[in-house]
């Protein structure tokens, strides 16, 4: 029994202790675990923080202009400032040179340069800067508006001498039905030109907003002596000098420095005290929520070729300027800092190797990550698509990234699934909104000149119509395709790219249509059954399927309005 006791003793106090060794494991366990578990939660947080930070450090804006008001000089002395080019010059221009309506070999010369100058990235001052390019000439207007789905704010070049032009009004039209916060830049204060305060009363009555200066010039043209900056209360005296690098400008902190008389004149001086009153008393005090809502656009003078006030305006955009903003789709309004990616595909640039028939879609990160290699929801075509090489754009290069943030662009090489206005998610249902197409202003009949080769010539123009070249609407009465353009010059270049991008070959025949109205009806009401059998002939279905109104005056649109006041004619594709 002893010996049993002393047994059972043992056996009591080795379980004891192995009882007390796995208390002990476990306790250490659970200590490891929860070490981890914190550590893994502080990673997070950490991930979590530089999320945001990614975020709020990102700016990505678009620079719109009338041609020749100097958005690629600005563009690139913005680059100069930015440090990504070392000399002006290093940017080619995309824009299509005045006058070239039928040179359409230019244009694809430049289609090359301008995927790569499609968006300029670089970092000031801690800020990422995605400038989205925006084709100046008028016949590529679509592709401007569509790029501005994807912008967060605009700056708006003037040319100082020739006032607001025909193309700045559009555009800016655009910008102000959507809210987008503006930056008005006057530009080549160099020159005689009108003067700012008439200016500014021009950008008021022509564009429909409401200006504040944040800059003001001391003369103009061969009298131009500098800017008073407003923003910064300080002075840059104008030297006509080292317009390729960045030189050195005089620079005076208050209007009582003695030495700003000595260099612009009592007069002048006496005029630029006034002025400041006068602005004062007239214009209202720039309010950045004010800006960023739209209600309120700062204007800022300089000479872009000579590298006067374009750090001013970047110093000041970076300060005001929004972060990537929230945008709408179908279910929800999307925020920058939601986890999940989502992002949508606003331009499509064919590639210009004929060999490879691939493309690069521009998408742009609305929310969440977008990370090299793991797949991504397509919601158009409910399918999973992973992507090995996503580029990103650094100045004029184009590299591949493994993680892109909101605000970014990403152009993704694609074999024929994208379209313009396509989302991709990390799996969430939604459609983003706010791409809709515009009626074309052209319009003819496209005929396929070589029968043999019908299906190449159905695919080019499948394929031409999904990068936004132009639009396509099929008739009712009897199925023949019609293209429409915003310029001339797009005929030629979808016959060209047809021809060399697909073998087909194909003619046009011009076709009288004012305005093509997108129709939303009740299909079953008696008024829309009438204008059905009436206008038959007038009737198409855009590339999605939807009715649309190729209305041949404008005498006869308003007719058929009056007529059917149950039937809505919209102007955009989006209502
Ligand atoms: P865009 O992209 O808006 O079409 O205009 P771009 O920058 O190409 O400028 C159009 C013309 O205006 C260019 O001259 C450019 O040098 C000039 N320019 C731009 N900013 C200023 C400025 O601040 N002052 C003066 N005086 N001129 C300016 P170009 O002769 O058409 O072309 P280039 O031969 O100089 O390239």
């Amino acid at each position: 029994p002893t010996g049993l006791s002393s047994l059972s003793t043992r056996i009591t106090s080795s379980s004891f202790i192995a009882l007390k060794n796995t208390q002990y494991f476990c306790k250490n366990l659970f200590r490891i675990f929860s070490l981890q578990a914190l550590f893994v939660i502080l990673l997070q947080q950490i991930a979590c923080m530089g999320f945001l930070e990614e975020i709020k450090r990102r700016r990505t804006f678009g620079i719109i202009s009338h041609p020749d008001a100097g958005k690629t000089t600005l563009t690139e002395k913005l680059l100069l400032f930015g440090g990504a080019i070392q000399e002006a010059g290093a940017v080619k221009s995309n824009k299509i040179k005045k006058g070239a309506t039928s040179d359409f070999m230019e244009i694809e010369r430049q289609r090359g340069i301008s995927v790569a100058t499609s968006v300029l990235a670089f970092v000031y001052k801690d800020k990422k800067i995605n400038i989205l390019d925006t084709p100046g000439h008028k016949d590529f207007a679509e592709d401007t508006f569509r790029t501005l789905t994807a912008v967060d704010s605009v700056i708006v070049v003037i040319d100082v001498a020739k006032g607001v032009e025909e193309q700045t009004e559009k555009l800016v039209e655009v910008c102000r039905m959507r809210k987008i916060p503006i930056i008005v830049f006057i530009n080549k204060l160099d020159r005689e030109g009108k003067d700012a305060f008439d200016l500014m009363d021009e950008v008021e009555q022509k564009l429909g907003l409401k200006v504040t200066p944040l800059s003001v010039p001391i003369g103009m043209g061969y009298d131009f002596k500098g800017i008073y900056n407003i923003w910064e209360r300080n002075i840059q005296l104008f030297q006509d000098e080292s317009k390729q690098t960045i030189g050195k400008k005089e620079h005076f902190e208050s209007l009582d420095d003695p030495g700003l008389e000595a260099e612009i004149g009592s007069t002048r001086l006496k005029n630029l005290k006034e002025e400041l009153e006068l602005i004062k008393g007239v214009y209202p005090t720039f309010d950045q929520q004010e800006y960023l809502d739209g209600n309120l656009q700062p204007v800022l003078f300089g000479s872009a070729l000579n590298n006067f006030g374009v750090q001013e305006l970047l110093n000041c955009f970076i300060e005001i300027a929004p972060k990537p903003l929230a945008k709408q789709s179908d279910t929800r309004l999307v925020e920058p800092d939601d986890e999940k990616f989502a992002g949508f595909v606003f331009k499509i640039h064919a590639n210009m190797d004929p060999n490879h028939r691939d493309r690069l879609a521009f998408i742009k990160i609305v929310s969440g990550t977008f990370e090299r290699n793991k797949p991504y929801h397509h919601v158009r075509l409910k399918k999973k698509l992973k992507f090995s090489s996503p580029n990103a754009f650094f100045a004029e290069k184009k590299q591949i990234v493994d993680i892109s943030y909101p605000g970014d662009i990403v152009g993704l090489h694609d074999t024929g699934n994208f379209k313009i206005g396509d989302t991709l998610t990390a799996g969430d249902i939604l459609q983003f909104k706010g791409i809709p197409s515009f009626s074309p202003e052209h319009f003819r009949f496209i005929n396929n000149n070589d029968p043999l080769k019908a299906k190449q010539l159905a695919k080019g123009i499948d394929q031409l119509m999904d990068e936004g070249v132009a639009q396509l609407f099929t008739l009712n009465l009897n199925g023949r395709k019609v293209i429409g353009t915003v310029g001339a010059l797009q005929f030629e270049v979808i016959q060209y790219r047809l021809l060399h991008e697909y073998g087909a070959k194909c003619s046009f025949e011009n076709l009288n249509v004012h305005k093509a109205c997108w129709i939303e009806a009740n299909t079953e009401s008696d008024d829309f059954k009438e204008f059905q059998r009436i206008k038959q002939k007038f009737l198409a279905k855009d590339k999605s399927g939807k009715l649309v109104f190729l209305a041949d005056s404008a005498f006869s649109l308003q007719m058929t309005q009056d007529k059917y006041r149950d039937i809505q004619f919209h102007n955009t594709s989006e209502f």
